[in-house]
């Protein structure tokens, strides 16, 4: 891939990447699509990462669908897909990760510690692998895509980062592969959690400040779902992930939630101007 990827540099080609773990939905097919409309050659990484998953897990059953992904990524206009093994990554004996400080500490940071450290390790690995002139990561992943900016810039690896929009379902649920651990009544019930942030959208727009008082809201929300077990809800400033306890026009906030169903954790969230 290394040799491929120099080639491409060298032919003048703009070159995108988009990493993944696979198992596609529109979602994954959205961030294609854009990275095709900004490079020449787009490379699709499948690879679930088990260095972001903590022991307790679903790594080992993280859904995988190789043939049907490398059918769905080339009709998204994919180039090269990229399929490396685990042993391939991590070679042993593996010693060496990449790891982001302040904005890993909070959210996503506090309840999977070391998630980050395993993700900005296997990207920057990617990065090196393919070097492209540019990268797609979604925004449902909204710390993940501020942490990834935050390590592209600190590590001057010499790339664009491009977020792309949450990919929905008819309902509201943010598409994402491990929507299908949902049972048919906890899907019904998830629809709470983008429902509840467009109730947090419409109360800021409405001049509610208070943070406590929107958290609340989507707290009560959700938790009327008799499945839901909410981990975080937080307002914070979008661009430094600090949390907000009281909204000032201008502010760029960032509303954000991990909610679990059973053994299945879903996350979510809207980024809102304050007027
Ligand atoms: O967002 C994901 O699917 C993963 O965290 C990523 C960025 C591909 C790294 O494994």
């Amino acid at each position: 891939m290394q040799r491929a990827a120099d080639l491409f540099r060298a032919g003048s080609k703009v070159v995108g990447v988009v990493p993944t773990m696979g198992y596609f939905h529109e979602g994954h097919l959205s961030l294609v699509r854009l990275a095709k409309q900004r490079s020449d050659v787009v490379i699709t990484t499948i690879f679930v990462n088990p260095t972001q998953f903590a022991p307790h897990e679903d790594f080992s059953r993280y859904p995988r669908d190789l043939e049907r992904d490398a059918r769905l990524a080339e009709s998204a206009g994919s180039d090269i897909l990229f399929v490396p093994s685990v042993e391939e990554m991590y070679e042993v004996p593996y010693q060496t990760y990449v790891e982001v400080g302040g904005l890993t500490s909070v959210l996503e940071g506090k309840a999977r510690p070391d998630h980050f450290r395993g993700v900005t390790t296997v990207v920057a690995k990617i990065f090196n692998i393919t070097k492209p002139h540019v990268a797609v990561f979604g925004q449902k992943d909204a710390q993940q895509a501020a942490v990834i900016r935050q390590m592209t810039k600190d590590m001057n690896f010499d790339l664009k980062i491009i977020i792309a929009p949450i990919v929905r379902e008819a309902d509201g649920l943010a598409m994402s592969s491990r929507n299908v651990y949902l049972s048919p009544d906890e899907r019904k019930q998830s629809v709470a959690l983008s429902a509840s942030l467009r109730r947090a959208e419409a109360m800021i727009a409405a001049g509610e400040r208070r943070s406590l008082v929107i958290t609340g809201e989507v707290m009560q929300m959700i938790g009327a779902q008799p499945s839901a077990m909410i981990d975080y809800v937080s307002i914070s400033q979008n661009s430094t992930l600090e949390e907000v306890s009281e909204l000032r026009s201008g502010m760029t906030v960032l509303v954000s939630l991990a909610v679990r169903f059973g053994p299945t954790r879903l996350i979510d969230n809207t980024v809102v101007e304050v007027r």
